[in-house]
């Protein structure tokens, strides 16, 4: 990523990952990502906001380089994880003068994470500023944000918002800035979904505290700049509002076509009643839309086969990622088919306690479904419309 001027004596230092397709060995990256990493320059002291994953860390340097920067004061770590600290022990090395800026539970887990010294810190309290010079940065303590440690920097001057992951898209783009709303919108709120979610009530708190803030640019760690912060902030308080709307998600998986039988005809159930349904196979689906779609739904339901004594494992895994993605969902029901018995419905309800949801009563079956069990998909459909009536969302 070539160095860019974000403001007067603001550059943005950090790097293109245009190849990464996937995160935490989990998260499908379909338009790559960036590591950002921001350099302020006052006229007494250089700060850098941020480093970038260690697989990185030459273009780091060298963007450095690139702008002629022979010292640098403070190194502000607003979150401790090593797609933006990483590079912290090869910056540390080419410049021992610095310090190191960041919350006392960051430092904790940098010295942990990294091996760093517990010597070159400056710890920082919430509301603490450093003065480099007609630049003043400020700190905001904001615990949870995907983290326990993490903060934001908001540069006074400027008025530009240093925000770490919130905030983030996982996108790899020449542009420094979002180009248009349309584009930014899905992969900030697949970010959302994947890192952010469960984390809500936390950043319900901070987006209060941000209208406190004058913020002219939004500059988070992963993806473009926000030039129209409002776009973003609005989109962020309608993400988090816990408000669901009348949708049900059904994750499905179907070996030899019982269990799809029941997703199509529950499927029919609902559309007929005026619900909208979102269809994934999970042994094939994208998570992240699956996480994206679980921020709107008001229902979540899981179809499987039975796996020898019990789900289908791919299920199992699914299940456990939307129980501790912890989205806002209302309802959630398990149907599907099995052979000769099992322990589906049990393994799959401890599962998905997570979700603290009203759980359906379930639909499960022997073999193929026939008039009973199609009949309960029935009663299944009406009392997913009633829930949803009574929650006032249809
Ligand atoms: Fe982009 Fe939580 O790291």
């Amino acid at each position: 990523m070539p160095v860019r001027e974000l403001s007067p004596d603001i550059y943005t230092v950090g790097v293109i990952d245009w190849d990464r397709t996937l995160f935490d060995e989990l998260i499908p990256l379909p338009d790559g990502t960036s590591y950002n990493a921001y350099l302020v320059k006052g006229s007494e002291k250089t700060a850098l906001i941020d480093t970038v994953d260690p697989i990185k860390e030459e273009e780091l340097v060298l963007n450095l380089v690139r702008l002629g920067i022979g010292a640098i004061d403070y190194i502000v770590i607003n979150h401790a994880e090593q797609d933006h600290s990483g590079s912290l022990p090869m910056i540390l090395e080419l410049f021992p003068m610095a310090t190191i800026v960041t919350t006392a539970k960051c430092r904790e887990l940098l010295v942990s994470l990294l091996g760093i010294p517990d010597i070159r810190f400056k710890t920082v309290e919430d509301g603490d500023t450093i003065d480099l010079g007609g630049k003043t940065l400020e700190f905001l303590h904001a615990p949870w944000v995907h983290w326990p440690e993490t903060m934001l920097t908001y540069e006074r001057e400027s008025r530009i918002l240093f925000s770490c992951d919130l905030f983030g898209s996982h996108v790899a783009s020449s542009g420094l800035f979002h180009s248009d709303e349309c584009a930014c919108y899905e992969p900030a709120k697949r970010y959302y979904a994947e890192i952010m979610m469960p984390f809500r009530g936390s950043i319900r708190g901070y987006l209060e505290r941000l209208l406190t803030y004058d913020i002219t640019a939004i500059a988070p760690s992963h993806g473009p700049v926000y030039g129209q912060p409002a776009f973003i902030l609005d989109a962020y308080r309608d993400w988090t509002s816990d408000e669901v709307k009348n949708e049900v998600v059904i994750l499905y998986i179907s070996m030899h076509g019982s269990t799809r039988k029941m997703v199509d005809y529950l499927t029919t159930a609902l559309v007929d009643r005026g619900i909208t349904v979102r269809l994934f196979n999970v042994t094939v689906a994208d998570i992240g839309k699956i996480a994206m779609s679980l921020v709107d739904a008001a229902t979540v339901v899981i179809a499987t086969p039975t796996v020898l004594f019990g789900p289908h494992p791919r299920m199992v895994a699914v299940a456990y990622l939307a129980g501790v993605l912890r989205p806002g969902v209302r309802n959630a029901a398990i149907i599907g088919s099995y052979g000769w018995g099992g322990k589906t419905v049990k393994v799959l309800g401890d599962m998905l306690q997570g979700l603290k949801a009203n759980m359906l009563e379930p639909v499960y079956t022997k073999g193929l479904a026939k008039e009973d069990a199609l009949h309960k998909l029935d009663l299944l459909a009406d009392e997913i419309l009633k829930k949803h009536k009574d929650d006032r969302i249809v």
